[in-house]
């Protein structure tokens, strides 16, 4: 090849121009981003995650729950989600600053669940009732029985057994996993609002149709 330095110095440089722009440049953009101080509401969004919420995400990880849901809201145009009633704005990247790693998914074969923490709450739902359902699935929803240690009964038993589900002489206690997996579910809320979150609306945009 004659020209042998150019040509690699041209592809070297073609794939560190792009990788530039990529890495570096989304970096920039979003890299950086901090919570929104609120002065309505003096406090900070998104709220830092608690511990063992962050252990849960672990464990939603290690389960690939991102293969059925989602965890990101679209603005209406973009998709029915806040008709389904999965959130009431969409998105952004600001939401997940305190999570190490966003399980954004790709697939909705269950319902997304970035609002999972603030629908739960609304409808009432313990802890308890979101354990019972993680053991025994539902429409499509996969059980997870080995997120759960079967005991034998001895004496009183445990506070946080399940209600049912164990044969005579026997509790079905989570395992710590699964508590975990319960404070991460129950964490997640997008129920803040962000700036940058809200889409721009024109002020009457009937009136300027009619013109
Ligand atoms: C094979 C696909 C699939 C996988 C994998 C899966 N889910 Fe689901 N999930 C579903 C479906 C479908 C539903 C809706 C079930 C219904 O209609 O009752 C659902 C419902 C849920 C709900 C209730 C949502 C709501 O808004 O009421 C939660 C919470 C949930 N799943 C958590 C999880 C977690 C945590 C994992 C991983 C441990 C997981 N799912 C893995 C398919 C899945």
């Amino acid at each position: 090849m004659k020209n042998g330095p150019l040509f690699f110095l041209g592809l070297f440089s073609a794939l560190g121009i792009s990788w530039a722009g990529l890495v570096i440049g989304i970096n920039t953009q979003l890299g950086g981003l901090s919570p929104y101080f609120d002065e309505a509401q003096e406090a900070a969004f998104p709220a830092r995650i608690p511990g063992i919420a962050e252990q849960g995400l672990r464990v939603y990880r290690d389960l690939g729950c991102a293969s059925c849901h989602t965890q990101q809201v679209r603005r209406p145009g973009f998709g029915a989600d806040q008709a389904r009633g999965w959130g009431e704005r969409q998105s952004v990247a600001r939401d997940y600053i305190y999570q190490s790693q966003p399980q954004l998914g790709t697939m909705r074969i269950g319902p997304d669940l970035a609002n999972y923490g603030t629908r739960a709450e609304e409808a009432g739902r313990t802890p308890a009732a979101v354990l019972a359902d993680l053991y025994n699935g539902h429409a499509g929803m996969p059980a997870y029985r080995f997120l759960f240690a079967q005991r034998k009964l001895d004496g009183e038993p445990s506070a946080k057994a399940l209600v049912g589900g164990a044969p005579a002489g026997y509790e079905l206690v989570p395992t710590a996993r699964a508590e975990a997996l319960v404070a991460y579910l129950l964490s997640l809320k997008q129920s803040y609002d962000l700036p940058e979150a809200m889409p721009y609306e024109p002020a009457d945009s009937t009136k300027e149709a009619a013109q």
